[in-house]
């Protein structure tokens, strides 16, 4: 499997996912400059994903600075973490990222500054590791949910590509797998951005998981003829009372599953969960530009001068949800209690 991001050589290397599958182009960033617009144009994208590259962009930022005292250093550090915050606005991982390397610095401020960035570094490497061992935790936790001859469905791209390996919604394909489960996939295209064509069928194809790709419109079709067992997909930001946040269509695909009664599982780490957030109406939904809408592969689809909307994100209410597989458990609801005891268990 192609790594998603990694650290080479003082730089960090990410394969361009706006142009997979057709090329297999890696993206060398140097600056922290470079990695936020990385984030921003969807060359890496996917919450965890984007969680590991801000780390990496801080660490980037952080060797850039010329300081003589740690008062000095966190004052730019801070000013460039502003800006790469603001790359992308719903996945909370973005935030979680900054927040863990901006903290990682304030406990180290009595070392000197040329130490500090050795300590930075190491502290990105050590969210890019344990981003594929949570994957890991997440995927045997979730396997428990899926029985030999289930189909899975799934929305977007939620596997390897969205995290730094293994990924969390396909995480749990992979274990199911990997415990000798004998599973389909079925993959919903995703419009606009076409994640789960480009990327879903593209990395479940390369390890040789039976994929059957759908348009998103097609999915009812086959929940109503009884050919979906189950639905796991990932997200993007997760509010105290269980509301998700993730990939324009998800809350679609939820409440079909809801009229079929196939069960809806969430798969993210708890680094997704905001508690601070009461419900999903709290969420800040990206809107994208209107080109991706009226555009499939540079071709114009849709007539010069039409007006356009572009939600990125739709919000899939808690009662949607029957089970949010974490690395730390499976939380049921009510969310607001177990999803605390999930965070606690960190
Ligand atoms: O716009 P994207 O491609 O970054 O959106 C990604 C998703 O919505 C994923 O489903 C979500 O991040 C979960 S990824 C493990």
């Amino acid at each position: 499997m192609i790594k998603t991001i990694e650290y080479v050589d003082g730089v960090v290397r990410m394969i361009d996912q706006t142009l997979l599958p057709s090329e297999k182009v890696f993206v060398d960033c140097k600056t922290i400059e470079e990695v936020g617009h990385a984030i921003k144009t969807m060359i890496i994208r996917g919450a965890p994903a984007i969680g590991v590259a801000a780390a990496m962009g801080v660490s980037l930022g952080a060797d850039s600075i010329s300081a003589s005292n740690f008062d000095e250093f966190f004052a730019a550090l801070e000013k460039q973490c502003d800006q790469l915050g603001k790359s992308r606005p719903t996945a909370v991982n973005l935030a979680w990222a900054i927040n863990r390397m901006k903290q990682v610095a304030k406990d180290s401020k009595n070392l000197p500054v040329s130490e500090l960035k050795v300590r930075l570094k190491e502290e990105a490497l050590t969210i890019l590791t344990e981003d594929i061992s949570i994957n890991k935790a997440m995927g045997q936790h979730g396997q428990t949910l899926v029985e030999s001859g289930n189909v899975v469905l799934t929305h977007c791209n939620a596997g390897a590509l969205a995290t730094a390996g293994y990924g969390t919604a396909l995480g749990v394909i992979r274990a199911s797998i990997g415990a000798g489960k004998n599973i389909r996939v079925l993959a919903n295209e995703t419009r606009p951005f076409l994640q789960g064509a480009r990327l879903t069928a593209w990395e479940l194809k390369e390890d040789n998981i039976p994929v059957k790709l759908i348009t998103d419109s097609m999915c009812g079709f086959f929940m109503k003829n009884k050919e979906v067992d189950l639905v796991v997909v990932g997200a993007d930001r997760i509010a105290g009372n269980g509301d998700i946040a993730n990939k324009i269509g998800t809350y679609m695909v939820a409440v079909l599953a809801k009229e079929n009664n196939i069960p809806f599982y969430v798969a993210a780490p708890v680094s997704t969960l905001d508690l601070s957030l009461a419900s999903g109406d709290e969420i800040p939904i990206e809107e994208r530009s209107a080109e991706e809408v009226v555009n499939i592969n540079n071709k114009r689809m849709a007539p010069e001068g039409i007006e356009v909307a572009h939600p990125a994100f739709d919000i899939t209410p808690n009662k949607l949800v029957t089970a949010i597989i974490t690395e730390e458990g499976i939380a049921r609801p009510p969310f607001t209690e177990s999803l605390k005891a999930m965070a606690q268990k960190k």
